[in-house]
Parts: structure tokens; C-alpha cells; sequence
């Protein structure tokens, strides 16, 4: 089983697509943040794999609430592993992962994977270009093909890119980001454009957004994943003032690049 979250679907895909290189099968852990408590329950000779985005050198604050909701019964030492997609680099993020980890599974294994990256609230962060979009999707197929050798052959590994100054990043930049940043959504607002679609509020994860008067209203439980922000079709969402000049993405307006 790999579980996945994803906003702007690069998670998305690399979990299907690993899937697919796995004969193994794919479920979206947006749905289950509702619920209490979320049981497996792990075959002999299966493997349990998470497939989530990198926000700020960590892990999303929800995967750290579905671990704490998962029970993985069956559980005899089979192989666990992560699989996290970042624009640049991981930071140390491995180590809040192995600490975040459902109560009793250990990690067997970690993997990052390169994919356009989705930041875009700060100045100096933005879409990537189509140049560098390109390099990412050129090296993908052969980089998911390594970590599905590596997840059949059950190797432990942790083959992650922490790029430069991992533990500052996630220790230090990503902690002040993770705490007064990520989760803020009162810069968030809706240029004149805006027609009402409620495209935003139905791709929230976290059923954040509601309409008044034909627009969309964010109420506070922001997650600080831009899925709202990436998926609106007529580019009327901004944060603040920082986003005026920047750029959408989304994978699936950019799927067919990439060569299978
Ligand atoms: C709030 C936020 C924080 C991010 N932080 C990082 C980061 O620390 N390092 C990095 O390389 N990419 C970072 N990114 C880029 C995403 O990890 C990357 O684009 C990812 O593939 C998006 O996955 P998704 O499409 O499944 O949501 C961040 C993106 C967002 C929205």
C-alpha cells in the first residue's frame, strides 16, 4: 500500500507512478484527515509506503496528524519506507520523519525525488522556469525506476537530498517558517477577476475555504499548501502582495512531458 498527499499533484504522480512500477496500490490520505482513527492492515509480504511533499525542510503538519491516526496491524518488521518530492532540497526533514512515524512501524527506507517546485510566497520563490521544469521531468522516469528497484529489493536506505546547510534549513529557517508562516491564510484574498468558480474550496485538503457573497473566505486552518492558489483557473487567487508576479503550477497541466 503507498499512501499519498498532494496539492499541486507531484506526490500525486510519483506515488501512481511507482504504483505502477510496483504492481502496488494508491490511496489519497486527504480523505481519511476527517476521520478518527484509520487502521491497516499490512500483509506478510507487503510494503507500506508514504508519498508527501516537503513544506519547509519537514513534513507537513498533516502527515504528521494521519500518523498519529494510523494503526498498521500485521505489522512483523515488513518494509516501510518515504518517498518525498521537494523543488530543491530536504534539510534534515528524514530525521522528523523517522520521529513522526506511526506508533510501533519502524522506517526501512527513504527516498526524495526532484519535481517543479510549488513554493512561491516569499520573495526569491517562484515556479520554475520551462527549462528547469524540463531537467526535473527528464530525470524522472530513471529516478523512480531506482527507488522501485531499491523498494523490491527491500534495501535500507536513505537516499535523500539534504542539500547545503540541511540542519539550519530544517532547524532553524524552516522552524521560524513552520511556526509563523505556513499556516497563515489572512494574506490570502481573491483579485477582481475572481468569478466565483469554487474551484479553491473544493481542493483545499483541509475544507479550509468557504464562499461568502461569491467569494472565497479562509478561515484559519490553512496548511500553507497553495493547492488554492495553483489549481485557480483564472489565476484570481494571491497572498498578499508577494504572488502578484508569480507564477501557477499544477502537474497535471504538465503531464505529457514527462516521457514515461
Ligand atoms: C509551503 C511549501 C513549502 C515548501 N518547502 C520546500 C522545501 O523546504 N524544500 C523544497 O525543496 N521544496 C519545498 N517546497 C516545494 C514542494 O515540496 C514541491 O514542489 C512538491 O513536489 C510539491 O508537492 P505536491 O505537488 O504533491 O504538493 C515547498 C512547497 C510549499 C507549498
Amino acid at each position: 500500500m503507498i499512501y499519498y498527499f498532494s496539492a499541486t499533484g507531484n506526490s500525486k504522480a510519483v506515488a501512481e507512478m511507482l504504483a505502477s512500477r510496483l504492481s502496488d496500490k494508491v490511496t489519497d490520505i486527504t480523505p481519511l484527515l476527517f476521520r478518527p482513527s484509520v487502521e491497516y492492515a499490512l500483509g506478510a509480504e507487503e510494503s507500506l509506503g508514504f508519498v508527501f511533499p516537503i513544506h519547509g525542510w519537514s513534513l507537513p503538519s498533516v502527515i504528521s496528524k494521519f500518523f498519529n491516526k494510523l494503526t498498521v496491524t500485521g505489522y512483523r518488521q515488513q518494509y516501510v519506507y518515504f518517498v518525498v518530492t521537494c523543488g530543491d532540497d530536504i534539510g534534515i526533514a528524514d530525521r522528523h520523519i523517522r520521529q513522526a512515524m506511526p506508533a510501533g512501524l519502524s522506517l526501512s527506507a527513504g527516498y526524495s525525488v526532484t519535481m517543479p517546485d510549488s513554493y512561491v510566497c516569499l520573495p526569491g520563490f517562484d515556479v520554475d522556469s520551462d527549462e528547469v521544469r524540463h531537467r526535473k521531468f527528464a530525470q524522472l522516469p530513471s529516478r523512480l525506476n531506482e527507488i522501485a528497484d531499491s523498494i523490491s529489493a527491500r534495501r535500507a536506505v536513505m537516499d535523500v537530498h539534504h542539500g547545503s546547510f540541511a540542519w539550519i534549513k530544517t532547524k532553524v529557517l524552516g522552524a521560524v517558517f513552520r511556526r509563523y508562516m505556513l499556516h497563515d491564510d489572512k494574506l490570502f484574498h481573491t483579485v477582481g477577476v475572481c468569478g466565483g468558480c469554487g474551484t479553491c474550496v473544493v481542493v483545499c485538503p483541509l475544507n479550509n475555504i468557504s464562499f461568502e457573497e461569491n467569494r472565497p473566505r479562509w478561515n484559519g486552518k490553512c496548511i500553507g499548501c497553495l493547492a488554492c492558489y495553483h489549481h485557480c483557473p483564472i489565476r484570481g487567487i494571491r497572498y498578499g502582495h508577494r504572488t502578484r508576479h508569480k507564477g501557477q503550477y499544477t502537474f497535471s497541466k504538465y503531464a505529457d512531458e514527462v516521457k514515461e
